[in-house]
């Protein structure tokens, strides 16, 4: 929920700007942004907010402004749409929409093993329906390799894994933001792809799940989260009638954004062609609780498709005036609240930030009993506790062991020689570090501290994304190496020695790419 990593994907590693903002551990930048958030603090912001409430209440008293609902498909508003969802069909206890999980990347070779990655878990936690990568810019022999790599082996996964490729769209307005792939390319994939426009029949019912690259599913991601244990984030309109995604009720992950694309944006310049925006009038309840929203998005195709149009209008003006990194974030949220479409936020699609107090899944990871902590089943019960994805957009770290994604070898999956990661115990006795010792730390050797609580946070973490990555590695070796050239040795360290007290030879260099 840290700033700066929900979309740090597409800022890869050459964006230095990212691993400032969002403390992602870029190589060589290892610092992290530890947002402390005292109890204290929390008391007196939920204090301030309340009272901002009761002031606004006592102010507009019984003349609140209706909602108004902008364009189609909202009519209805939140949860009492449901029932049109399917028209009729939502009695039928088989009722399922079909489902399309997208994810934006370039065609770099980080950005293709994060994409095999997320091919992969979509494969092991059998996401149901289909899963495309909209790829943007490739160039034709990228695109060749692309779609021959497609068909020998993801194929192999499922057939209904696809990637769909789109031009490059960094400079559709006069600027050069590499961002606007993921509006373009989503919106590209629905007219092209999908066909939309004339195959609203087939699409306007379906669900269509944004995710980044970066992300691994550790279960399935529906539509229908009825029996979910999914945390929803609190907000005036109370919470949903119904716990699915139906027209008018999109859903995502709640960001620690607040109210910043209302806030930080110069509206009046973005809304300059709709200077009768119902985004104007949002209140700031809705601002904060109901659009600080973020990957995973999930919508009906119908929603999504009239988010994804006004999300390619606004984003270029919305990055005129706001060249941070959130600005393609922002313009979504400012899509919606002009299509009058109000999010469901979970507060437990994902977890990334170990450091989070509030707003990730971390209080389902901080329940699990000490033997769960490192294991990875797809068993149904095991993962029932579990949030949807992990977000891997940070570094890791606990004692001298170590993952982050800037650091790994691009080729960590391709290169037959190289070796797979060592695995940690998975014995909860060997855990007793109360520290961590980064790679590329100042001076290098020392302990920073970690409370027990990050601790095993960082347990989770790296006990799950190494034996991962090596899961995913072995079958992708299988597929491609010559038969026995494949290296299985589970070896690979990103420091030169384990034993905290010897730091003979410094650190490891970091991959080049
Ligand atoms: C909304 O949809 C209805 C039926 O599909 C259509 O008749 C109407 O013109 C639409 N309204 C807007 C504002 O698009
Ligand atoms: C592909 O998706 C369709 C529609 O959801 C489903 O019926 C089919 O079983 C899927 N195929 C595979 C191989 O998963
Ligand atoms: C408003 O519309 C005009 C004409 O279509 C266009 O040239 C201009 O860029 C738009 N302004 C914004 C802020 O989108």
């Amino acid at each position: 929920m840290k700033e700066g990593c929900g979309v740090v994907d597409w800022r890869g590693s050459k964006l230095g700007v990212a691993k400032k903002i969002g403390g992602s551990g870029g190589r060589g930048s290892h610092h992290r942004s530890k947002l402390k958030v005292t109890p204290e603090a929390i008391l007196l912001v939920v204090f301030i907010v309340w009272l901002l409430v009761c002031v606004r209440f006592y102010l507009i008293g019984e003349l609140q402004l209706p909602q108004i609902n902008y364009g189609n498909g909202s009519e209805k508003g939140g949860g009492s749409s449901a029932e049109s969802n399917s028209d009729g069909n939502n009695n039928n206890d088989n009722y399922f929409p079909e489902h399309y999980m997208t994810f934006s990347t370039a065609c770099s070779s980080s950005q293709n093993w994060q994409s095999f990655m997320f091919f992969y878990y979509a494969h092991k936690v059998s996401q149901p329906g289909y899963v495309i990568r909209i790829a943007s810019g490739c160039s034709q022999k990228e695109q060749d390799e692309l779609v021959e790599f497609h068909k020998t082996t993801i194929s192999k996964l499922s057939s209904n894994f696809s990637v769909h490729f789109t031009p490059d769209f960094a400079k559709v307005s006069g600027d050069d933001y590499k961002y606007y792939n993921k509006p373009f390319g989503l919106r590209h994939w629905m007219e092209h792809g999908l066909k939309f426009d004339t195959n609203k029949d087939k699409y306007e019912d379906a669900i269509v799940v944004v995710l980044d690259p970066d992300m691994i599913l550790l279960r399935p991601l529906t539509y229908d989260l009825t029996d979910s244990n999914v945390m929803i984030h609190a907000s005036e309109q109370g919470p949903p009638k119904v716990r699915r995604v139906t027209h008018g009720q999109p859903w995502a992950s709640l960001y620690g954004f607040g109210d910043g694309p209302f806030r930080s944006v110069d509206l009046k310049h973005v809304f300059a062609n709709h200077t009768d925006s119902p985004a104007l009038l949002v209140p700031k309840d809705e601002q904060v609780n109901n659009y600080a929203g973020g990957p995973p998005y999930m919508a009906t195709g119908r929603d999504m498709f009239a988010i994804v149009n006004i999300w390619c209008e606004l984003v270029p003006s919305v990055h005129h005036v706001y060249k941070h990194l959130l600005g393609e974030m922002y313009g979504w949220s400012l899509a919606a609240a002009h299509l009058g479409l109000p999010h469901t936020l979970a507060e437990s699609f994902m977890i990334s930030d170990t450091a989070m107090s509030y707003g990730e899944g971390w209080p389902l990871i901080d329940q699990l009993m000490d033997d769960e902590l490192c294991e990875i089943s797809t068993l149904r019960e095991k993962e029932d506790k579990l949030p949807y994805v992990i977000h891997y957009c940070q570094s890791y770290w606990i004692g001298k062991w170590f993952i982050g994604k800037y650091r790994l070898d691009s080729d960590f999956l391709s290169s037959c020689e190289k070796p797979l990661l060592l695995e940690p115990p998975k014995d909860i006795h060997q855990w007793k570090y109360d520290y961590y010792i980064r790679p590329g730390g100042v001076p290098y050797g020392t302990k920073e501290k970690l409370d027990s609580r990050t601790a095993k946070r960082e347990q989770f973490m790296i006990c799950q994304i190494i034996a991962r990555l090596n899961d995913a590695a072995t079958w992708y070796k299988d597929q491609t190496c010559e038969k026995g050239m494949a290296n299985n040795d589970k070896s690979w360290i990103f420091h030169h020695s384990l034993d905290p007290e010897n730091n003979e030879g410094g650190e490891k260099k970091p991959a080049e790419w």
